[in-house]
């Protein structure tokens, strides 16, 4: 199967401040793969050691051969990666443009996208989410939390990434929205063939959708292997660091 993203022997976080330790992780392509963990473990972390806003001390991390360990962000995005990031965030990023209306955003999201792909593209963006395309019209300034979420992984489709990376895209949504968002992201991978690692908090859902888990518990990779084989009395056991 060809791979993806190789993690290996990571060690990373920021400035002087360590947060992660020897981690390593594989996402094949055509994978969804969820990475668990307690809050702090370092999930977000890993992400930003991917696309270059984290410090990586030492290890490798290898996007479909090529190593981009300590790569700034702009140049891993035009490698194949979009990264939809936990929100709120401690980087202060707005993921949108809250003047924007959502069709506007996406046209915004497809800077250096050929003209005749563009269409294509905000067509496989409602496809995945068809509530965007009632919504094309309105500022994303009056989207509701779930909207906006559906509106950012769009304007990251946008760039038809490779791999896709999720930090808790399902964070603070209603119950019924939440399966509807897990079915989205298996889409995405199915429909569109993207490549996805996926951070989650809904580990029982999340597992389901899952090929791969992996668990980081104080910036240690705890467990990795099949999402199937990870029930819920290990994971808590995980977490409790045993
Ligand atoms: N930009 C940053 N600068 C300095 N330290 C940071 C930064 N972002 C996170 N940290 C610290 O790194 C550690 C790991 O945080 P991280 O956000 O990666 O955890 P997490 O597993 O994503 O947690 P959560 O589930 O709460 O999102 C924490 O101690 C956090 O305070
Ligand atoms: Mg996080």
């Amino acid at each position: 199967m060809a791979e993806v993203l190789r993690i290996e022997k990571l060690e990373a976080g920021y400035g002087r401040f360590h947060v992660l330790f020897g981690v390593d992780l594989l996402v094949n392509a055509g994978e969804i793969v969820v990475l668990l963990g307690p809050n702090g473990a370092g999930k977000s972390t890993l992400l930003n050691s991917i696309v270059g806003m984290a410090d990586v001390y030492s290890g490798r991390v290898v996007l479909m051969g090529r190593d981009i360990a300590g790569k700034p962000p702009h140049e891993v995005m035009k490698l194949g990666v979009a990264y939809v990031m936990q929100s709120p965030n401690n980087f202060g990023t707005p993921n949108i443009f809250g003047e924007l209306t959502v069709y506007e955003n996406l046209i915004a999201a497809s800077a250096g996208v050929p003209r005749e792909e563009v269409s294509r593209r905000i067509e496989n963006v409602y496809g995945i989410f068809p509530k965007l395309r009632e919504l094309r019209d309105r500022k994303s300034k009056f989207l509701s939390g779930g909207e906006r979420q559906m509106l950012a992984i769009g304007m990251g489709l946008m760039k038809n990434p490779k791999l896709l990376l999720l930090d808790e895209p399902t964070a603070g949504l209603a119950p019924k929205l939440v399966s509807d968002f897990f079915m989205a992201i298996r889409d995405i991978r199915d429909k569109l063939g993207i490549s996805i690692l996926l951070v989650e908090q809904n580990a029982k859902k999340a597992l389901e959708i899952g090929d791969k888990a992996y668990v980081l518990v104080t910036g240690r990779m705890k467990f990795s292997g099949s999402a199937k084989a990870l029930d819920e009395a290990q994971l808590a056991t995980l977490f409790l660091g045993h």
